[in-house]
């Protein structure tokens, strides 16, 4: 047997050696390689030799099997490289013809913008988590303290998904912010806590210009003993410097949002007119860039943390705003609406 294979081995490598074009390659893979082969019914009749024979001859076979495929792989090489260099001498191939240049894909703006906020806020210590956007009544709005029938429920024009439980109640909704996350991030963690959440988020919005029913979101927070409200001031304040530049002034008026106590809107002095007025500020010179706030006592203590020994603060802002404002956008329909023209330009 092991006589046979060794015959074998060397009638085919003799051939192969010869063999200069790809159709006589195949005809040698079919008569050394293929179903029919010698070294194939070889291996196929190897059960019915004895045991002490057939461990022998199975390695062998094996062996040459391996070592006949390896020699084909490397005869095609250098049969290629023969053809390709025949065409080029030919005049059949010209080498020197440029390539077609491979298009290149880029982020879409709003990715971009999403991920330099992120690594702001990455770079200052907080994590990164990202949650679902087909929500609960639960966490989109009972959690954060605005209770079913409150009239703070008009601030987010909600779409609200089909499904009913059995007490006839509609409970399930596309989230209309990432704050939710705050819960579901708590819920799960003892503090000290320090999250940030980007995402999508839905609105039942007629669109037009500055109103999208789909558009992205970043939320943080971050809560343990001893935070204040300087401590939100200093982080924010910081983010606003570095995402539009360290000459930026800030400022915090009062806002509400049921799950916040203060409530603040911050805003950054116009980087159009420097705070001057001008048509991007509405002459007033300054804009505003998010909503924040220290967490509600009642919103702490829903996911049992106690409010006496915790606080924290939060924050969150759309993420579209920052390149409308930056390169003066005057339609955030153009975000999704796919038109490579606009895409391509950032
Ligand atoms: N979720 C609010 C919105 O979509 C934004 C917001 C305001 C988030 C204040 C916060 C906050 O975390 O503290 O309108």
């Amino acid at each position: 047997m092991i006589s046979k294979l060794e015959e074998l081995r060397a009638k085919a490598i003799s051939e192969l050696d010869s063999i200069s074009d790809p159709k006589s390659l195949e005809s040698w893979r079919i008569s050394y390689l293929g179903r029919k082969s010698p070294l194939t019914q070889i291996l196929r009749g190897l059960a019915t030799l004895p045991l002490e024979e057939r461990r022998a001859a199975g390695a062998a076979a094996n062996e040459l099997k391996e070592f006949l495929e390896k020699s084909l792989a490397q005869r095609e090489e250098i049969v290629k490289e023969a053809e390709i260099a025949k065409a080029i001498e030919v005049g059949r191939l010209d080498v020197t013809l440029p390539g077609r240049p491979a298009t290149l894909g880029r982020l879409h703006p709003a990715t971009q913008t999403m991920r330099q906020m992120c690594g702001i806020f990455t770079a200052m210590g907080f994590e990164v988590v990202e949650g679902p956007e087909v929500e609960w009544d639960y966490y989109n709005f009972e959690a954060l303290n605005i209770p079913q029938d409150h009239p703070a429920r008009d601030m987010w024009a909600t779409m609200w998904m089909d499904y009913q439980n059995e007490k006839g109640e509609r409970p399930m909704l596309l989230r209309t912010h990432t704050s939710p996350m705050q819960i579901r991030v708590m819920e799960n963690r003892r503090p000290p806590v320090r999250v940030i959440v980007p995402g999508k988020v839905y609105r039942y919005e007629a669109t037009d210009a500055t109103h999208e029913s789909m558009f992205y979101q970043v939320e943080g927070f971050a809560v343990d003993k001893n935070i204040t409200m300087a401590d939100l001031k200093g982080t924010l304040f910081e983010f606003a410097r570095r995402l539009f530049g360290k000459e930026r002034k800030a400022r915090f008026r009062c806002d509400y949002f049921p799950f916040v106590e203060p409530g603040v809107e911050m805003a950054i002095d116009c980087f159009v007119c420097n705070g001057a007025g001008c048509q991007l500020c509405s002459n007033s010179g300054w804009i505003e860039i998010l909503g924040a706030g220290m967490i509600h006592p009642e919103v702490l203590r829903r996911v049992n943390y106690d409010p006496d020994i915790y606080t924290g603060f939060a924050f969150g802002m759309g993420v579209e705003r920052m390149p409308i404002l930056k390169y003066g956008i005057d339609d955030i329909r153009l975000f999704y609406s796919n038109d490579l023209r606009f895409l391509r330009q950032f």
